[in-house]
């Protein structure tokens, strides 16, 4: 038996000191881009990122949808596999497919819908536009379009059909696939259209927005590959790794991960050897999770791509209290990035790290970043977007997503939570299924995360995410000095609450 002397310690215990701001480090010149595979020393890594921002191996939060949104922002997001190899394959195909400005149907009625279903529909899924279809299948004979602006509660009512207020498709600017988003967009603002639908004969396949005409701007440090098509990676197990991995490579996924709890393990090692002996080099496999350097080490000389750190922290996760394993964020941070770094000095491989569970806040991000992370995975943060999968819910006037935890009984996650007894599988929940705040869109989100990050970093006098590592001064919080963390005034009424 061993105890470690140290506490375990969670990232909120932390604090940054600032060093020298100079004139040259200004937030624009500060560059977040970071390694995902390992790479020799001195080399630059085969596949990096712009925004160190991933998104969590989990049904609630990874959709194709949410992956295209992410990555045009410089991220990358992990789709989930608890589902059936083929579906799988599709969302990653979905994401590649993604064409920059088209947005794929996605919802469609039957034309006997009411008015309420779309406004439930709309809020639910965050799309702006609904197909009427004759059979209500996205696949189905388009009729029509329908969406918020074409009715309103006040005048119209919410038991009527969609047929009442739905653009008939004769009366929809259409053009079939194929076309350009030049000459979509210019068909759009010819016809003085919001909206162009990209047809295959009458089924619609895809939504040209005119209110989508700037937002490509906005995706400066897209993550594409060398055929420009958005990155995607994607969530194995050590169970059907042999049939999901030459399926998802042949999708197209740039990048892998087994996903588990519980990252030191011979069942990890020997699909990273498998994958290694299909493919040698080819493929990259990250694995984790673990909480130390030994587990570190142990991932590190079977060859991971890169190291997945955290147990028990995960918002949704109840693992700490059912199986007693975990360790505080920072504490496995900065334990694994001293095997990391000292695996690189003794074989001359740098191998990333990407900080995984209970993170939310931005400050979090900036201080495991510091420590030694080169990119944060997010489950909690990304479900509370317009554009992860789950429904939108209102309860007690607020707006709420669903978010649920892999090892919850709703996800039934087998292939990574496994409790064998004499062959029985036993089950227990390690995750819980619960809300959490609704927070507007991914873009907004990940560009307001980055600014913060940003700045950070300028308080802290360094332009790169190593020279931020390295210079780095950190010191643990007592519990008064947390406690003075927040703001201490009330928080001022709006203006018209104020008499
Ligand atoms: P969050 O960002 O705090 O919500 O944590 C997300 C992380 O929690 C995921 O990336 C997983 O590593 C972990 N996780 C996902 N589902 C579960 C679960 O049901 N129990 C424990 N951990 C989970």
């Amino acid at each position: 038996m061993e105890i470690l002397s140290e506490v375990s310690r969670t990232l909120g215990e932390y604090l940054l000191l600032p060093n020298e701001t100079t004139e040259k480090c200004v937030p624009e010149r500060v560059d977040l881009t970071t390694a995902l595979v390992r790479h020799r020393v001195g080399e630059t890594s085969s596949l990096r990122v712009a925004t160190p921002l991933l998104s969590a191996i989990m049904e609630a939060v990874s959709s194709p949808r949410l992956a295209i949104a992410l990555a045009q922002y410089g991220g990358l997001a992990f789709v989930h596999q608890n589902q059936p190899i083929e579906a799988q394959v599709e969302d990653v195909a979905a994401v590649k497919r993604h064409k920059a400005g088209f947005r794929p149907a996605s919802v469609a009625v039957k034309p006997t819908a009411t008015l309420d279903e779309v406004t439930r529909l709309v809020r639910e899924s965050g799309a702006e536009h609904v197909a009427v279809t004759e059979d209500g299948t996205v696949g189905g004979r388009l009729l029509g379009l329908i969406g918020p602006g074409d009715f309103h509660r006040d005048r119209h009512a919410g038991v009527d059909p969609v047929t009442t207020r739905m653009r008939g498709v004769e009366d929809v600017v259409t053009a079939p696939v194929g076309v350009s988003l030049g000459d979509a967009n210019a068909l759009l603002w010819d016809r003085r259209a919001d909206v162009l639908a990209v047809v295959d004969g009458d089924v619609l396949e895809s939504l040209v927005l005119r209110s989508d005409y700037d937002t490509h701007k906005r995706f400066r440090s897209e993550s594409i590959d060398g055929r420009k098509r958005l990155r995607v990676a994607a969530g194995i197990n050590t169970r059907d790794h042999r049939e999901r991995v030459p399926a998802l490579v042949g999708a197209g996924a740039d990048l892998l991960c087994i996903d588990s709890s519980d990252g030191y393990t011979v069942y990890q090692a020997r699909v990273l050897e498998d994958v290694r002996s299909a493919y040698g080099n080819g493929v990259y496999v990250g694995a984790g999770n673990v909480v130390d350097g030994r587990g570190f080490d142990y991932l590190a000389d079977a060859r991971a791509a890169f190291v997945k750190v955290g147990i028990g922290g995960g918002s949704i996760c109840t693992t700490r209290q059912q199986k007693g394993i975990g360790r505080g964020q920072a504490s496995a941070l900065l334990d694994v990035a001293r095997a990391r770094d000292a695996y690189a000095e003794r074989t001359g491989e740098y191998v990333p790290l990407v900080c995984d569970g209970g993170v939310l806040e931005d400050s979090h991000m900036a201080i495991a970043l510091a420590m030694g992370a080169d990119a944060i995975m997010l489950g909690r943060y990304f479900a509370r977007t317009t554009e992860s999968p789950t429904r939108r819910v209102r309860v007690g006037g607020q707006d709420y997503k669903e978010y649920w935890g892999e090892g919850s009984m709703r996800a039934r996650n087998t292939a990574r939570y496994e409790h064998h007894e004499d062959g029985e599988a036993v089950a227990f929940a390690e995750g819980v299924d619960g809300l959490v705040p609704y927070a507007g869109s991914l873009y907004d989100a990940v560009a307001m995360t980055s600014a913060k990050i940003r700045a950070t970093m300028v308080s802290c006098g360094s332009t790169s995410l190593a020279a931020f590592r390295e210079s780095a001064r950190m010191v643990v919080v007592s519990e008064q000095s947390f406690r003075q963390t927040g703001a201490e005034v009330m928080v001022r009424p709006s203006a018209d609450a104020i008499g």
